[in-house]
């Protein structure tokens, strides 16, 4: 019989990660067999658990938090938007000894805010929240999508203006402080930030959105997040988690691995 073909997502903490539900209902709507498995390496091990995962006859590997940029440095070839990212969420193995790195996290929150939410990004007045890894996967797709403008803030000023010059080259990009929103509303605020992870809300005034705003957390969890309660709470209409980020980054990188792109909806669906 032949083999399985192994893949897994790489992260700590990495227990609770929904992909290797993803992949398995990806692939058994599309009529692959495949393992995908969670596992959870300790900081200072990374390079070592992938060659030992490669060598166990590994094809390809989804990496999450702390490990993208280590995984950006592990690539031999990257993809275009892996490679202005400085980030990569997906390894593919294949018959040579080259690692090919790509991130699939920007194409991820496009597909989910302009096909299953039906926000447009183009022509949109888009607000980003954070200058970290999260945020830099993002936005080379964002602006390729040709909004009106992308500005970026953060709690360290300085971190979202270099972002902001980096990303100038694609499209129109500016960065500031939490009290640089500017003035006027936005049309789509992404936060990209790591505050809900402690429970907390950037500093930041509620005039940023109206009622037609989409307001979204790139981050998932089953109970309530913080920013969007928040901006629930002072009149934002339209409020997103990023569990649709989360399935559409899985697609894209299941198409990077299998050549087939597999039908996020009914995903989407169970796991809600
Ligand atoms: P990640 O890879 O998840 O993006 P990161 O690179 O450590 O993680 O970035 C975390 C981001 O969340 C940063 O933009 C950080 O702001 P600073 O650059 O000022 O540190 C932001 N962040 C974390 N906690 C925050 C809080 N309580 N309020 C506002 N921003 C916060």
């Amino acid at each position: 019989m032949p083999e399985i073909n192994k893949y897994a997502v790489m992260g700590n903490p990495v227990s609770h990660s929904l992909s290797p539900r993803i992949h398995q209902m990806f692939a058994r709507q599309c009529g692959i067999a495949l393992e995908y498995s969670a596992i959870k390496v300790e900081e200072g091990n990374f390079s070592d658990a992938v060659i030992q995962f490669r060598k166990d006859g590994g094809k390809g590997l989804n990496i999450t938090v702390p490990f993208k940029l280590e995984a950006w440095q592990l690539s031999d070839l990257r993809s275009p938007r892996a490679q202005i990212a400085g980030a990569v969420n997906t390894l593919k193995f294949d018959g040579a000894d080259k690692i090919f790195g790509d991130n699939t996290d920007g194409v991820g929150i496009l597909r989910d805010v302009t096909a299953n939410l039906h926000k447009p990004v183009m022509d949109a007045k888009i607000l980003v929240i954070g200058a970290g890894g999260a945020v830099r996967g993002i936005m080379g797709p964002l602006l390729e999508a040709q909004p009106a403008s992308l500005h970026i803030v953060n709690r360290t000023a300085v971190k979202a203006r270099e972002l902001a010059a980096v990303f100038s080259k694609i499209g129109p990009c500016t960065g500031g402080g939490l009290d640089e929103t500017g003035t006027g509303s936005y049309d789509i605020i992404i936060n990209g930030t790591a505050a809900s992870l402690y429970n907390k809300v950037p500093d930041l005034p509620a005039s940023i959105f109206t009622a037609e705003t989409l307001v979204y957390d790139m981050m998932y969890s089953t109970g309530p997040i913080p920013f969007l309660a928040w901006a629930s709470e002072h009149g934002a209409g339209i409020c997103s988690d990023g569990l649709g980020m989360l399935v559409e980054q899985a697609a894209e990188s299941f198409f990077i691995w299998h050549a087939v792109r597999p039908d996020t909806k009914p995903v989407m669906q169970a796991l809600r």
